[in-house]
């Protein structure tokens, strides 16, 4: 499956290719009949020895014909696509409202007012790059953009709309079954415009919940003072004499990079998998109980300075959209 509109796999989706076929084979048909016409009479009335050509002017029957038959089909079509509009425009009804904002160069979605998003601070989940939503729910998106004209599009999901400062505008989109879809920005938009992608991920309702609870563990973990706090335990010991963290002032090279160290698949060289609070936690306290030998010594940490470093560790996933010359681990 490809991100491509005529692989629907949601109600917007499906209006606009029904519509798409509908029109293409009438247009088939259609430059098969004149074409054909045209080659049979180019072929049957040329100038040949022997053979002239009857002049004659006008054809009532022929006339009437081809104006009536377009007339009927331009109307047919603009009644079909204007039936389709209205419902691919009908906005009413949603079970779920998602501000979307486009910016250079992403997406940020601001998830409903409702008790499974509310994070620590009071605020609700902000996510980026990723919009999630359950399957078979009509989900209304208000889009705003915060410099330049953007556009929302997820081909198999279906409905286009664009993202225009100063003027809000609203989309709705149903995902028919579970998956991830692909998305792009579809108005230019500046350099980063190829990159402005989208992933749409739809859960089975009754996985939905669970999904939401995940990302309020991370978001709450990003909102988390002991996060900030962890940040500078970190900078502040020897922890940066060994390792680099880019973006950071830590630049050792002596042990592992640690810039996207909660994406890895394991740490202390595989000793310990996954990468969780509780192994982080138990290889900082004391790395030769966990790998006799290494050369990460047991730097006396308290609990506290152990917890807060690892709140701020597990804020360091690999983005999705990675700067230039970086990879994740
Ligand atoms: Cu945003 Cu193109």
């Amino acid at each position: 499956m490809g991100p491509w509109p005529n692989d629907p796999l949601g109600p917007q989706a499906r209006s606009a290719a029904d519509i798409y076929w509908i029109m293409f084979i009438a247009a088939i048909i259609v430059l098969v009949i004149v074409d054909g016409g045209l080659v049979y009479a180019g072929l049957k009335f040329r100038e040949r020895p022997g053979h002239i050509a009857k002049q004659f002017h006008g054809h009532n029957f022929l006339e009437l014909l081809w104006t009536v038959i377009p007339t009927f089909m331009v109307i047919s079509f603009s009644v079909l696509s204007f039936q389709k509009l209205n419902v691919m425009n009908d906005n009413t009804g949603a079970q779920m409202t998602i501000a979307v904002q486009g910016q250079q160069w992403t997406w940020t979605f601001q998830y409903p007012k409702e008790d499974r998003f509310k994070a620590i601070d009071g605020s609700y989940l902000l996510g980026a790059e990723e919009l999630h939503i359950p399957v078979n729910t009509k989900v209304l998106l208000k889009l705003s953009s915060k410099d330049v004209i953007h556009s929302f599009w997820v081909p198999n999901i279906g409905g286009k709309k664009d993202a225009v400062p100063g003027r809000p505008t609203e989309l709705w989109i149903q995902a028919d079954k579970p998956g991830t879809y692909r998305g792009q920005c579809y108005e230019f938009c500046g350099t980063g415009h190829a990159d402005m992608l989208v992933t749409l991920v739809a859960h089975p309702q009754s996985e939905y919940d669970t999904w939401a609870k995940d990302a309020m563990t991370e978001y709450n973990r990003s909102l988390d003072p002991a996060t900030k706090k962890g940040r500078e335990t970190f900078l502040s010991l020897a922890c940066v004499g060994c390792h680099t963290v880019k973006g950071t002032p830590a630049g050792g090279k002596v042990g592992p990079e640690l810039t996207y160290v909660a994406s890895k698949k394991s740490i202390a060289g595989g000793t310990l998998s996954p990468v969780n609070e509780e192994n982080l936690s138990k290889w900082i306290k004391n790395p030769p109980a966990v790998k006799p030998g290494t050369l990460m010594p047991n730097l006396g940490l308290s609990d506290e300075q152990i917890h807060d470093i690892v709140q701020w560790l597990l804020t360091l996933k690999c983005p999705q959209n990675l700067p230039p010359g970086q990879k994740c681990p």
